[in-house]
């Protein structure tokens, strides 16, 4: 029910507005209509939400998220930041960007998943060029993990203040999921302006981004609903499933911002048919995805994260899932160096 001018979200609206914020140069990103590749396509109007844009040509989501994530590590002191995860790892490198823009030291623990991850190309080229103090290690998530919490001890030995960034802690998922509940918010603002009323919205997201998004669009008001691909197998938390943690981390960041909303593990829509044979590989799917999204509308995807989520929309609109009825929002997430590192296995002929 709308009361007076208030607008479904405008409480989340809200409590965004009072969390500790840093200026990472978000603005609102377009919202633009894909109308060749639609046509192209031949099922629903596609429009495209450029998160890519997000704080710039070499932001993305993980952008967004760390307005919020910094701010709050920045009124609780820190100077220095630890985090880390794949080599070619986006939010790794929009981590370092972050920090060099803020003033604040950056380390990073990288595990190599591929034999050339130690070429200096792409995200991992960034991050050192950003000024990031970066370790490789080998592919083992848990010796990663230990050897943040070491570094984090180490580096507070010496005096600074740290915070630990995802895979050194999980503690601050549910503000990075709330965070991007902002990006949801926007969106709704942006198609109802233009008299846009959108069924479906497609993403690359394993947790926080679809959980921000789902919480953002049903506290906003919007029944649309939220497939998100999975660029990890299903296996990735050895304790719950992708579904329950997505519903989790949904139900914390709306505790967070003080709305009533609750997601439950049956609301959320996650597919790993995309993934490929794990995490990274380049799937053909996903191929034929990024080669019609750049040669519609000069739009470029990455073959990690998000043509993976248009090789899903691609399909869906083939097999009839999507319909001319039907109107699709594909949520760009970024991950533009991933092209240049991943070179050697890109199919482009
Ligand atoms: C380009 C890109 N898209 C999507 C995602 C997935 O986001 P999430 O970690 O919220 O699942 C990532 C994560 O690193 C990413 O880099």
């Amino acid at each position: 029910m709308t009361v007076g001018n208030a607008r479904p979200g405008d409480r989340m609206r809200t409590a965004l507005a009072r969390l500790p914020r840093v200026d990472l140069g978000v603005t609102v990103t377009p919202c633009e209509h894909l109308s060749r590749l639609s046509a192209h396509l031949g099922g629903p109007d596609v429009y495209i939400k450029r998160d890519d844009l997000a704080g710039g040509p070499l932001g993305g989501n993980k952008t967004r998220m760390l307005e919020y994530v910094l701010g709050k590590a920045i009124a609780d002191g820190a100077d220095t930041v630890v985090g880390g995860s794949a080599a070619q790892s986006n939010y790794s490198r929009q981590l370092a960007a972050a920090c060099a823009r803020l003033g604040l030291e950056c380390h990073l623990v990288l595990r190599r998943i591929r034999p050339s991850d130690d070429v200096l190309q792409g995200s991992l080229l960034l991050d050192r060029l950003y000024g990031a103090v970066v370790e490789m290690i080998g592919d083992d998530r848990t010796g990663q993990t230990s050897r943040l919490v070491e570094l984090a001890a180490e580096l507070e030995r010496r005096g600074r203040v740290v915070y630990r960034a995802p895979q050194a802690s999980d503690r601050d998922k549910p503000l990075h999921a709330a965070a991007y509940a902002s990006g949801a918010l926007e969106l709704l603002d942006q198609t109802a302006a233009a008299g846009v009323d959108v069924t479906h919205v497609y993403v690359s997201s394993l947790d926080t981004t679809h959980a921000g998004l789902l919480l953002g669009l049903r506290s906003g008001g919007s029944a649309a609903t939220l497939r998100a691909i999975s660029p990890n197998e299903r296996a990735i938390f050895p304790d719950r499933t992708i579904e329950e943690e997505v519903a989790r981390l949904a139900t914390e960041a709306a505790r967070l911002l003080g709305v009533s909303d609750r997601i439950v593990p049956i609301d959320v829509d996650t597919s790993t048919d995309f993934v490929g044979e794990r995490y990274g590989a380049i799937t053909e799917e996903a191929m034929e995805a990024m080669r019609l999204f750049a040669r519609t509308e000069a739009i470029v995807l990455d073959p990690v994260y998000s043509a993976k989520a248009a090789a899903a929309l691609v399909a869906d609109i083939r097999s009839g899932r999507l319909g001319p009825d039907d109107t699709v929002v594909f949520w760009h997430t970024g991950g533009l160096p991933a092209v240049f590192a991943y070179a050697d296995e890109l199919v482009v002929e």
